[in-house]
């Protein structure tokens, strides 16, 4: 199949869609994003034992964020349209100890 002109909207249709999990994750990693990321959430006012969803939730680098702040009796459920991203997405989870509070969907 060729690839999507537009990567973004079809990361699996990739000649390595590895490597956009990778782009991801280290531009998460970046103070600017790290700075822009705790503003955001910071104003969304996510509080301890909350349901969140988050949709587009790429490699879950945001999604990790807020399972940290939901806590473990909070849940974080994110959907992408990506089979590549989502089984990234659980793989970090687990690594980081949030598998328990977190749920990637296909979609
Ligand atoms: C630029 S990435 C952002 C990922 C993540 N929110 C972040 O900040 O790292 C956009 C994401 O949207 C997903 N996406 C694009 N179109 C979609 C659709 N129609 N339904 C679900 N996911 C979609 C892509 O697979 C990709 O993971």
């Amino acid at each position: 199949m060729a690839p999507h002109p537009d990567p973004w909207r079809a990361i699996d249709r990739q000649p390595d869609p590895a490597r956009y999990v990778r782009m991801m994750e280290s531009r998460s990693r970046t103070p600017t994003q790290a700075r822009v990321r705790r503003r955001f959430l910071r104003f969304c006012r996510i509080a301890p034992g909350w349901k969140v969803l988050e949709v587009d939730v790429g490699s879950g680098g945001v999604a990790r964020d807020l399972a940290a702040m939901v806590g473990p009796r909070g849940h974080v459920t994110g959907v992408d349209r990506s089979r590549v991203l989502m089984a990234a997405a659980r793989r970090r989870a687990r690594e980081e100890g949030l598998a328990r509070r977190t749920d990637f969907r296909l979609g």
